[in-house]
């Protein structure tokens, strides 16, 4: 149930969803039902990162990836969101996220309709939720009820955030390692379907791939030409590109970033390896060659299944006030 303005579907949508709702551990869909006066959580979540991403499309991405890094490192706690020496956010594959003042203003309007309610982890994954529904994907019954965590290491994020040179292998072992299956991992980087990349990284691919003076030549002659363009060998900006080059779907959540990747279109060492591993390859064409739809079913549920990493609940962690800060 995707929400319009029309109050009164809206409030059948969320009995039915409490009447359907489904329990994982102490998380469950419409865990706010009723927790937040006659207001409506996920409603209010929704709206703003519609707004936002009315204004900048690439909120979306910003905020699919957003839950990525929250919940692979320490589990989905919004330790991601915290500012200080040393948290997660100073970590250099964290320095490029966006998205953290759509995550504040969804705090600050709920903070003032019930204040201490709403986790910064429940918003955080409801915001990402929004986003996929916003961009064309399948509306999801996300689950809720965490709360947040009090830890934030730039340490961790640095040993648990996978870099763009990981092999498959080990990667398919690190979503493992947090209850997902390949499957959902070769799902999961479908994301990419969205989204920014800087030059950075991906230059090498273009010059000099694995020291060897040369390009990668699993890129595709005419999409090597163009990125040189964008990222010239010697350029002091670092400017971005799309990572699913599919003309007019740079935004849209669909099964284009498969198509790209099996065509040799992908951008990143990850997406070019995730299209030839023996591991994972019959997976991405079956997203690419099957029914779009596949894919965008596909999707929520590996974004749920994610959402349930490491959680905190019960008298876990706190509900903070400012998602920026732990409480005192
Ligand atoms: C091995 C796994 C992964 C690696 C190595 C990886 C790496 C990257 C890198 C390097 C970028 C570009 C950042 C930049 O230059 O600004 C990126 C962007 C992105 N990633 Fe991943 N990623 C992985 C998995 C995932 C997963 C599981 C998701 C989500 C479910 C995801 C969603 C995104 C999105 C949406 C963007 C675009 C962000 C934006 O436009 O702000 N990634 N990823």
């Amino acid at each position: 149930m995707k929400f319009s303005s029309n109050s009164a579907a809206f409030t059948l949508g969320v009995i039915l969803m409490t009447l359907i709702s489904q329990c994982y551990g102490d998380l469950k869909v419409g865990y706010y039902a009723g927790k937040c006066g006659k207001h409506n959580v996920e409603e209010i979540v929704f709206d703003v990162v519609k707004a936002r991403a009315t204004k900048d499309p690439n909120t979306v991405g910003h905020l699919i990836r957003l839950q990525f890094h929250d919940c692979i490192v320490r589990g989905c706690d919004a330790s991601v969101l915290i500012e200080g020496k040393n948290t997660e956010k100073t970590a250099k594959p964290n320095l490029s996220l966006g998205g953290f003042e759509v995550i504040d203003t969804a705090k600050d309007v709920l903070e003032t309709v019930c204040p201490g309610v709403v986790s910064c982890s429940d918003i955080l994954i409801l915001a990402a939720r929004s986003a996929v529904s916003l961009s064309g994907g399948k509306w999801y019954y996300a689950e809720t009820g965490r709360r947040d965590g009090r830890v934030s290491s730039q340490k961790e994020a640095l040993a648990n955030l996978p870099s763009v040179k990981m092999p498959v292998q080990q990667a398919v072992h690190l979503f493992a390692s947090r209850g997902l299956t390949k499957e959902d991992f070769v799902v999961l980087l479908g994301g990419h379907t969205v989204g920014n990349v800087h030059c950075n990284n991906f230059q090498d691919r273009l010059y000099n791939f694995d020291n060897s003076g040369m390009s990668d030549r699993r890129i595709n002659p005419a999409l090597l030409s163009s990125l040189k363009n964008t990222c010239p060998r010697k350029s002091k900006i670092n400017k971005t590109t799309f990572l699913d080059q599919t003309p007019n779907s740079y935004y849209k959540m669909d099964n284009g970033y498969y198509k790209q990747i099996v065509a040799n279109r992908g951008i990143l060492e990850i997406d070019v390896n995730i299209a030839n591993s023996p591991l994972t390859n019959s997976i991405v064409k079956k997203l690419a060659y099957s029914d779009g739809s596949l894919f965008l079913d596909k999707f929520g549920q590996a974004m749920i299944k994610m959402g349930r990493i490491g959680v905190l609940t019960g008298n876990q962690g706190e509900i903070r006030r400012s998602c920026r800060a732990i409480n005192h």
